[in-house]
Formats: structure tokens, C-alpha cells, sequence
């Protein structure tokens, strides 16, 4: 599908223009043991721009059963911040179904039931599709109702079947992994009641230009979406953006609610945001040029600051085993000699090593008992949660580094 210079657009099928190549890039979530280094999947990761239908993408993606096998290591629980983000998600969604009636709810990507537990109320049915066996099993041990797939237009007829239509679909984190989108449409206007809508939010594309956070990009984010791209790609399927509604979470996310063509009001934040991203150039390839030189400044950057704090002995640590920093270590360099290992509070990833990078992964507990002098904040979309947590670590002398916006030393709060 790619060249060097572009590939078939996924949405309209017009040529997509490449604007960073990666390299060879593994699974981000690809965390593996020793024995398995040596012939180590890994794919050429590259993003592109279509200049017809204005949507970000990757030029290749791995085979989504590699991504999202049985034992996908990312369990969305593992942070209260956004445990409490999914609540509030679950309980907007609650508000709004009719109170008199039967109703369906069905959960696109359901991970480990985040946000699907908080979906009940007496009158609610509430479903769940994830194709992984690992987090889908987290789920049903919380008595979820859970159907392990990947989500298409038979999943969703079967669905309709079983327990009708539905009152609203829902998605986190899950719209932006689907190579496929027009799959995933069908499927929606075919489960969907009458007026009913599809709300999914996903990183956005305006947080990932102005704050070059280039680590968004890898191979479960086929897509960075903006409204503009959206609503192209809604119009396809005679569906149409309805509303849009930013959030903080995942380093700034959009919220974009989807309903049939004239079955719901257009809210004015959809022409508002449409306007804001016309005149902040998302459209235009110009944009992603300046942002691949910001990548590759940011890049050396963090080559330099790690290197030079190395060079005078200090030990740096990264925080949290993200699926991000795979994108990171990968595309600047970040060996073992750099980093000593990654602190992370996920069982699944503890003892493995990280992927293509090849740094221990390591309980939280040795962090906290011997902290080093620097601590590489890679999961820096949690920082409010994680610097309120690890006073001790700064006031013992230890340093924050950051990368988002911009390479620098964390100063003091
Ligand atoms: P995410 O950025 O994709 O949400 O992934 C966060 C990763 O960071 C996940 O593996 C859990 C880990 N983590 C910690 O180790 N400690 C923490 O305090 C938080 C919030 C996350
Ligand atoms: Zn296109």
C-alpha cells in the first residue's frame, strides 16, 4: 500500500502524501521476553496526510489479530484518573437515554469494562465487543456482558438479533485503532435506532500538531482524527457530526457524536471547531511539514539531554511502560545504556522487556525503593496524577524530564 511518497487513502481512496517515515518500528504493546528478541516482528511505521479528506494516517499497519491478540498487555484500568474520566463518560451517556424505556447500550473496544461497569441502571442492557481474550476476561470477571470480537457489520446484525437496536453506541480509544472505518459505519447504521448516535473520542489531531506529540503515532493509531476528517468520512455513509466535545485525557482527546443524516441537531460546536481547524491549517500539508521538523528537533533533543546526563553518570529512569514511549525509545534511540529500565504498575508487562528498544520492564516497587536521579515521564498524559503521587521522588533530589511540548526538565511546582 505505501511508497515513498504516498499510499491509497483508507476514507475516499484518494492519494495520501506521506510526511514522516519511522523506520522499522515493533507492536508497541509488543512487550517480550529475552528468548523472543531474535525475530522480533517489526514493520515500516510512517504517517501520511490526504489532502482530499484531510485525514492523518499511517501508511501501514500490522494485521489487526498481531495488535489485538489474547493477550494484549494494555489494561485501560490502570490509572484512577482516567477511571474517573470513564464514569463521568458512562454517567453523560446514562443521562441522556430515555428513562421510561428498555434500553441498549453497546461498547465498541470494551478493554477491561472501564467504562461498560459504570453503563448499568435497572432498564439498561449494556454490551461490550473487544477482541481480546486477556482484557475481555478482566471484564466478565466483573459479571460484564461481553462479546469477544472485532466489531463489523455481521457482529453487529448478530447483535441486533439478540437484544434489538440500540439506543446509542459508544467508544474510547478504539474508532482510531479500526483500519476500516467504513466497516465500522455499516455496522453502527445497522445496530443504531432511529435517532439514535454513535459518541466515540480518540487522541486528537489538533493536540498532536501543537504539542508534537509524536509519540500518538503508532501501529494501533491508524488514524489521528480531526472534526474535518470525520465529517468527510460521516457524509460517506449518509451519517453526519453532530457534536463535538474536547477532553483532557490521552494528552487531549475529542469526543465526536455521529447520528444519520438530519436526525439529530447539528450543535454550532461542530461549525466552530470545523472553522478553528481550517484556520490552524489541519487541512493543509504544510502543517505536517513544519510538525516533522519539530519531530525530528524534539528527537535530537532527547538524544542530547539523555546522553549528556549519562555521560556525567546519572541514572534515568522512564515512567510508565506506555504503548507511546515504544514510539519513542524506537525512533530516538533510547537503549538500555540510556535508560535503565521502565517503572510500571502492569503485571503483564512486569519482567518483560520493552518493545524493539529491549529495556526491562520493572515493578513500581524499585523505583519507589531506590529512585534514580532522573525520571523520563513517558506516561506524561497522566502527569497531574503521577507528580501529585511522587512528591517523595522530587523532594529526595530527583528530577522529572519531559518530551510534550517540549524536551526540558520538569521545573519546580
Ligand atoms: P497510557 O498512557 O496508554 O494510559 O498507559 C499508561 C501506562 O503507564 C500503563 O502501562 C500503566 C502505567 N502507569 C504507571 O506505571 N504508573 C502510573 O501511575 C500510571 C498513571 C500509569
Ligand atoms: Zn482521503
Amino acid at each position: 500500500m505505501t511508497s515513498s511518497q504516498g499510499f491509497v487513502c483508507r476514507v475516499c481512496s484518494a492519494r495520501a502524501s506521506t510526511f514522516l517515515s519511522f523506520g522499522p518500528m515493533p507492536l508497541a504493546n509488543g512487550f517480550l521476553s529475552a528468548a523472543d528478541f531474535h525475530g522480533e516482528f517489526r514493520f515500516e511505521l510512517s504517517v501520511g496526510f490526504c489532502p482530499a479528506c484531510c485525514m492523518v494516517q499511517l501508511g501501514e499497519q500490522p494485521r489487526r489479530d498481531q495488535m489485538f491478540g489474547p493477550n494484549y498487555p494494555y489494561y485501560s484500568s490502570t490509572s484512577s484518573s482516567m477511571s474517573e474520566h470513564f464514569a463521568r463518560f458512562a454517567a453523560t451517556i446514562l443521562d441522556e437515554l430515555p428513562t421510561s424505556e428498555r434500553s441498549l447500550i453497546v461498547e465498541l473496544g470494551s478493554n477491561d469494562g472501564i467504562m461498560l461497569r459504570h453503563l448499568t441502571r435497572p432498564g439498561v442492557t449494556a454490551v461490550g465487543i473487544d477482541p481480546s481474550t486477556s482484557v475481555a476476561q478482566r471484564a466478565r470477571d466483573q459479571g460484564l456482558n461481553i462479546v469477544v470480537s472485532f466489531f463489523d457489520a455481521d457482529v453487529a446484525a448478530r447483535i441486533a438479533e439478540e437484544y434489538g437496536s440500540a439506543d446509542v453506541i459508544v467508544g474510547a480509544n478504539v474508532m482510531c485503532h479500526i483500519a476500516d472505518p467504513h466497516e465500522v459505519l455499516r455496522g453502527v447504521r445497522r445496530l443504531l435506532k432511529p435517532g439514535a448516535v454513535f459518541v466515540f473520542e480518540d487522541p486528537y489531531l489538533g493536540d498532536v500538531v501543537h504539542r508534537v506529540s509524536y509519540d500518538q503515532i503508532y501501529d494501533e493509531h491508524v488514524f489521528l482524527f480531526a472534526a474535518t476528517s470525520i465529517a468527510n468520512l460521516a457524509r460517506l455513509h449518509d451519517m453526519e457530526l453532530v457534536d463535538v466535545a474536547p477532553q483532557s485525557v490521552h494528552g487531549g482527546s475529542m469526543r465526536f457524536t455521529l447520528a444519520r443524516l438530519g436526525e439529530r441537531q447539528v450543535s454550532d460546536r461542530v461549525g466552530l471547531l470545523l472553522q478553528q481547524e481550517r484556520v490552524g491549517g489541519l487541512c493543509n500539508f504544510e502543517t505536517f511539514e513544519e510538525l516533522r521538523r519539530s519531530i525530528e528537533k524534539s528527537r535530537d533533543d532527547l538524544r542530547a539531554l539523555l546522553g549528556g546526563l549519562r555521560a556525567k553518570g546519572k541514572r534515568i529512569v522512564g515512567y510508565g511502560a506506555t504503548s507511546k514511549s515504544t514510539t519513542v525509545t524506537n525512533y530516538c534511540g533510547i537503549t538500555p545504556d540510556l535508560v535503565e529500565y521502565l517503572s510500571d504498575t502492569t503485571p503483564a508487562k512486569q519482567g518483560k522487556f520493552s518493545p524493539g528498544a529491549h529495556i526491562p520492564v520493572r515493578p513500581y516497587r524499585e523505583f519507589v525503593t531506590r529512585y534514580p536521579d532522573y525520571a523520563l515521564l513517558f506516561a506524561w498524559n497522566h502527569a497531574t496524577e503521577i507528580l501529585t503521587k511522587e512528591t517523595e521522588f522530587r523532594k529526595s533530589g530527583g528530577r522529572w524530564i519531559v518530551y510534550v511540548p517540549s524536551v526540558a526538565l520538569l521545573a519546580d511546582l
